[in-house]
């Protein structure tokens, strides 16, 4: 059977690293986007608007996939709203590729917001789950955009014939400009203002985080879990939790983290010092940057997402991740988390995102 893949959002983090990493195992790819930003070389790109069902028919009108890879959200105002607009995005691809008939297989990259709640829901909602999270804790009670991911999936599933997975991911690294969430692009960005302006690097999170275990996701191997699922029978119609699968405290790789860049850090003292505010007014210093050493992009909103590494780092609690369901399969890929930040950093250097 030939391998066709269709990966939607493949100008984000999840979808860039999964496309580079399929055209490597020889699948014929396409990649769906409004921008079609993608750069990976030999991806066929699709340029639509998923939310607008009848250019999405005609932008896919010769595309067949035998597989979908879904790495696509949208961010609404609050979750209710973006129930509604993530929901239909699912819905609106599944309904224009059913009568096909062509698709076997289903990947949904959600992640571990399906049990920590909805960013919403972090500090004010709710009792703390067991830690380290599970695929099989049950759903939470109160809205989540993720459960109606699925149950799109679920539902689609059933009408059309095809198997699915799903990959929860913790806190992706990986290359990508521009987009919503990107902790490690925006704590490089962070430190090269430090670098530059001869200020320490602060950690802007909770105590819990600083001193508890923690985990993250490589982009590089939530793009190896997601192919190995869908060319995996045991693997088919379950959920997977995907981290590195080495385990670190914030207090020791915040260290690291300042030691590449050759700068000097604060740590964890008595309050949690946001980074949206040490960011906030920054802007025309990372222009003067961009300026000074022929930087990419001059726009510190497009390479820095705060407001999400705040959220990440200032949970009350410590929060990692089982992967024993995956490995028992045979998933038994892992990647070392100081060199998934290194490696990046070294990316984001020589394609001057970070001087
Ligand atoms: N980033 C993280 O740290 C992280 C951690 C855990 C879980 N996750 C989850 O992983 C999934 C993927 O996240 P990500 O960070 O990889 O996303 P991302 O980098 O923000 O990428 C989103 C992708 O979707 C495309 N897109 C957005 N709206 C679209 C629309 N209306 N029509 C067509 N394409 C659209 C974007 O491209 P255009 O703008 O060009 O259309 C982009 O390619 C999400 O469910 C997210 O919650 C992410």
């Amino acid at each position: 059977m030939e391998k066709i893949a269709l990966v939607v959002g493949s100008s984000g983090m999840a979808g860039n690293n999964l496309s580079q990493e399929l055209v490597a195992q020889g699948w014929k790819t396409y990649g769906l986007s409004r921008s079609a930003k993608n750069n990976v070389n030999g991806v066929i790109h699709v340029r639509s608007d998923l939310l607008d069902i009848n250019t999405l028919n005609q932008a896919l009108w010769d595309v067949n996939p035998t597989h979908v890879f879904f790495t696509t959200w949208m961010r609404r105002n609050s979750e209710q709203e973006n129930i509604e607009v993530n929901a239909t995005m699912v819905r609106n691809l599944l309904n224009v590729l059913s009568g096909k008939r062509s698709v076997k297989h289903v990947g949904l990259v959600t992640g571990l917001k399906h049990y920590l709640g909805p960013f919403e829901a972090y500090v004010t909602e709710g009792t703390l789950p067991e830690t380290p999270l599970r695929e099989e804790q049950p759903r939470l009670s109160y809205p989540n955009f993720y459960y109606a991911q699925e149950d799109e999936i679920y539902s689609a599933a059933e009408r059309d014939g095809f198997t699915w997975s799903v990959h929860r991911p913790h806190t992706v690294i990986g290359n990508a400009v521009g987009n919503l969430m990107n902790m490690g692009t925006t704590l490089a960005v962070y430190a090269s203002i430090c670098k530059e302006e001869n200020i320490p690097f602060i950690f802007p999170g909770s105590e819990a985080q600083w001193k508890g275990l923690s985990d993250v996701t490589d982009a590089g191997i939530l793009a190896k879990q997601i192919i190995w699922a869908a060319e995996t029978p045991t693997a088919f119609n379950k959920a997977f939790n995907v981290v590195n699968g080495d385990v670190f405290r914030w207090s020791w790789l915040w260290k690291q983290i300042a030691a590449w860049f050759s700068i000097d850090y604060i740590g964890y003292e008595n309050e949690i010092k946001p980074l949206t505010k040490i960011l906030d007014g920054k802007e025309e210093a990372w222009r003067k940057m961009a300026d000074k050493y022929g930087l990419a992009e001059e726009n510190l909103n497009k390479v820095s997402s705060a407001w999400h590494t705040d959220l990440d780092l200032g949970r009350p609690i410590e929060v990692m991740t089982d992967m024993n369901n995956s490995r028992k399969l045979g998933f038994k890929e892992y990647c070392n988390t100081r060199e998934s930040f290194f490696t990046l950093f070294e990316q984001l250097k020589s394609d001057k995102i970070i001087p």
